[in-house]
């Protein structure tokens, strides 16, 4: 026993120090990083909002100014700011700005005991306290052309940090205690018992005399917590990462291998046939098919798409499916054809210029046609009969796709009522008002209701589709199991943010940094010192590609020092160009690019140049590569893996990442320079902040992002589907046999 004492005491020790250590080094990491932020967020304010400083910075025109430094401190964190002459008088403050920090005062302290008049400091940040909590101060000075203003001030709460800081000790504190008295009782109990023993009494002891009915409702709860924390042990056996593998073994263990069918309208592989005859294999730019079609090749099973390519009829077999990817063929892709009325009522009509403007905030209108509404009924039903023809059994899983299919699900259910249907939105749901302008809105509700798991990427997502069946439809919402009860039937309403293949397969065979960059500079005809943006996207009115443009216009205006220096690549894929908002679009962007390169191009030197034309993912990772920014501007999206495609292309942990507040990846992607797009001179600054970023930071910066994509890749947000939707199914099964239990006992009673 004491040899065991000893060596759980030293377990103990050694569990402390290592917690101690672990505390003390992420403290000052988020100290740096929090710090760092603070001071870019800063500074990217007042480059926003120096036009105005600087037009009404005088004592005659105070309560404009007062105004200008109202909006400044919009951010919920600024408290308070002023603007003070060379000379330390105030000229302007915001309300109630706290009298200690007058300019004087702060003259004071970065003159650092010399005269505090006439001090303008380079940029100056402090710390001090308030009654109400600790603050950050920043003293910022403001030049006109070479002439001094003064300097601004920013006073900003810290007091949040402090609270995360306290709640962040305490829990690890909590967590080292549990972990250590967990550490100490298992080492004791494994002596004794082995696991499996321990967890066999336990329940034996739970079976029985114990079990007096005032006892049981505390047993079921203890019963429960020893079946949650036995699941949890035998998922550790195979904890860690997501890997495709793992994702295999959960298919195996919790589904049986049974074969999953994924319904979409974009197909993973087009053919074409090129002007030489020569049939051709393309990667669509979709980034619902970056997302699963690495699943699909983790899973295998069936993928049913509409055959859009020109020789996707030449290639398929007779029952329309084909093997792929090509030359490994690990699953099926049985094509559905589509007439070209359909094609245009359903896909661009309905789902392109009806859902999908429904569904973004990006001012276009939605249009919604009887005529398309029927195509886009029928379409649906004829994807629900290819999937009753490609499943093998009768409770099948089926993950259901976007936009395109909202109907599918009941029809699905209508043909395989015992089949697990997950369908996932891809793009964002508006907010009830929003969606109630659909005259099919109560149809759509109720067809996606024809689900067992419904994902969308955020939960403000699942909110507003909560709200929006809680407005239109008689269905009860369970608010705690976040599900919908329509019929006796439960929809679960769950949000999974989707990701990327980790690692990406286009990284294995990528060209090394060096050389990407020297392609790209030899390509576009760039000098060896040439700075890089880069854009990918399709060309479409919700990824803000107008706006981007004007922020690279607005930075040569801003910052001349990248003037010939500069270029900002646009990789677009023309996409949907039969809707004439979309063909419009190409016009004004090639219109904007064309204004931006007069205004500033010089002799070969062209600010932004365009590449309208469909990109294959190893030249676009070669552009990623090659770059030192990449700009994504959406002006709604949501998730857009673009942000995360190009963390994952820069294994050289270099490059800086500027991206729309408006994306569903800036919910992850903290790290990134997280921007409002329509704000072109905070969007400019923060592409000059980018320019001008150490390596170091730049590191830091995209280490960390590449770090959450490693974890939170696409197996996990399938796995995790996959899980819910074993669980369940096992409740089904569980519900079902225990009914036919009950029946059973009921039929034998009465026979008796
Ligand atoms: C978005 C949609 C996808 C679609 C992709 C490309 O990401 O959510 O469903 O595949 O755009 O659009 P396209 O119309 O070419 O399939």
């Amino acid at each position: 026993m004491g040899a065991r004492f000893k060596s759980i005491a030293g377990l103990t020790v050694g569990l402390a120090v290592l917690a101690g250590l672990a505390f003390y080094v992420a403290h000052t990491m988020t100290d740096g990083w929090a710090e760092r932020d603070i001071r870019l967020r800063t500074q990217l304010a007042v480059n926003g909002a120096r036009r105005s400083l600087v037009s009404y910075w005088s004592i005659d025109q105070q309560l404009d100014l007062a105004q200008v430094l109202v909006e400044l401190v919009r951010d919920e964190r600024m408290m308070a700011a002023t603007s003070c002459a060379p000379e330390a008088t105030v000229l302007a403050a915001t309300p109630a700005y706290p009298p200690r920090f007058a300019c004087a005062s702060i003259a004071s302290r970065f003159a650092r005991g010399a005269d505090p008049r006439a001090a303008v400091p380079s940029v100056w940040h402090g710390v001090d306290r308030l009654p109400g909590g600790p603050v950050h101060l920043s003293a910022l000075p403001l030049t006109d052309q070479d002439r001094v203003l003064g300097f601004v001030v920013l006073v900003r709460d810290l007091g949040y940090a402090e609270r995360r800081q306290t709640q962040a000790s305490r829990l690890l504190l909590a967590l080292f205690g549990l972990v250590a008295v967990a550490a100490s009782g298992l080492t004791m109990l494994m002596a004794r018992w082995s696991w499996r023993s321990w967890n066999e009494a336990l329940r034996r002891l739970l079976r029985g005399d114990l079990a007096q009915a005032w006892f049981r409702p505390f047993v079921r709860d203890v019963r429960e917590l020893v079946d949650r924390i036995v699941a949890e042990k035998e998922a550790d056996h195979e904890a860690g990462a997501w890997t495709p593998e793992r994702l295999k073994t959960a298919l195996n263990r919790y589904l049986h291998g049974e074969k999953i069918v994924i319904v979409a309208n974009r197909e993973p592989y087009i053919h074409s046939r090129a002007k030489s005859g020569e049939i051709e294999v393309h990667h669509p730019a979709s980034g619902l098919v970056t997302a699963l079609e690495p699943v699909m090749q983790a899973c295998s099973g069936v993928w049913i798409a509409h055959g859009g390519g020109s020789a996707d009829r030449d290639t398929v077999d007779k029952h329309d499916r084909i093997l792929v990817p090509p030359g490994e063929q690990s699953y099926l892709l049985r094509r559905v054809w589509l007439t070209p009325e359909q094609e245009k009522g359903y896909y661009y009509g309905f789902a392109n210029e009806g859902l999908w403007p429904l569904s973004h905030l990006a001012h276009a209108r939605p249009i919604f046609r009887g005529e398309d509404w029927k195509h886009y009924q029928t379409v649906n039903e004829k994807f629900a009969d290819a999937v009753g023809a490609e499943v093998d059994a009768d409770d099948p899983i089926v993950l259901v796709q976007d936009y395109h299919f909202a109907l599918a699900p009941k029809f699905i259910r209508a043909r395989l009522p015992r089949a697990t249907v997950i369908m996932f939105w891809h793009i964002p749901w508006p907010n009830s008002e929003r969606f109630g302008i659909c005259p099919w809105r109560n149809e759509l509700l109720d067809g996606m209701l024809g689900s067992s798991i419904l994902g969308f990427h955020t939960q403000v997502h699942c909110n507003n589709f909560i709200d929006a069946i809680d407005r239109f439809l008689e269905a009860r919402i369970d608010r705690e199991q976040h599900a919908v009860v329509r019929n006796g039937r439960t929809t679960l309403v769950r949000p999974y943010p989707i990701s990327l293949e980790w690692p990406s397969r286009w990284l294995k065979t990528a060209p090394s940094v060096e050389e990407c960059r020297s392609s790209v500079l030899k390509e576009l005809g760039l000098a060896s010192d040439a700075l890089i943006g880069v854009g990918v996207d399709r060309l479409d009115y919700t990824k803000g590609i107008e706006e981007r443009i004007l922020a690279v216009e607005r930075l040569l205006e801003r910052y001349p020092e990248f003037r010939g220096r500069f270029t900002f690549v646009q990789l677009a894929a023309p996409s949907r160009t039969i809707i004439e908002r979309y063909r419009q679009l190409n016009e004004d962007v090639e219109k904007l690019a064309a204004r931006v390169n007069e205004r500033f191009g010089q002799g070969d030197y062209r600010p932004v140049v365009l590449l309208c034309s469909h990109h294959e993912p190893p030249t676009v990772f070669r552009f990623y590569r090659a770059s030192d920014l990449c700009y994504v501007s959406a002006l709604h999206d949501g998730m857009n893996l673009v942000a995360k495609e190009y963390a994952a292309a820069r294994d050289d942990e270099r490059g800086v990442l500027v991206l729309s507040q408006f994306t569903g990846a800036a919910r992850e992607l903290a790290e990134a320079l997280i921007v409002n797009p329509y704000d072109l001179d905070q969007a400019s600054a923060a592409l000059a902040a980018a320019l001008n970023m150490t390596r170091e930071e730049q590191r830091d910066r995209m280490r960390s992002m590449r770090g959450l994509l490693a974890d939170f890749n696409v197996y996990r947000w399938a796995g995790r589907m996959i899980e819910d939707a074993a669980r369940l199914r096992s409740r089904d099964r569980l519900t079902g046999r225990l009914l036919d239990n009950a029946m059973g006992a009921r039929d034998e009673g009465t026979t008796r």
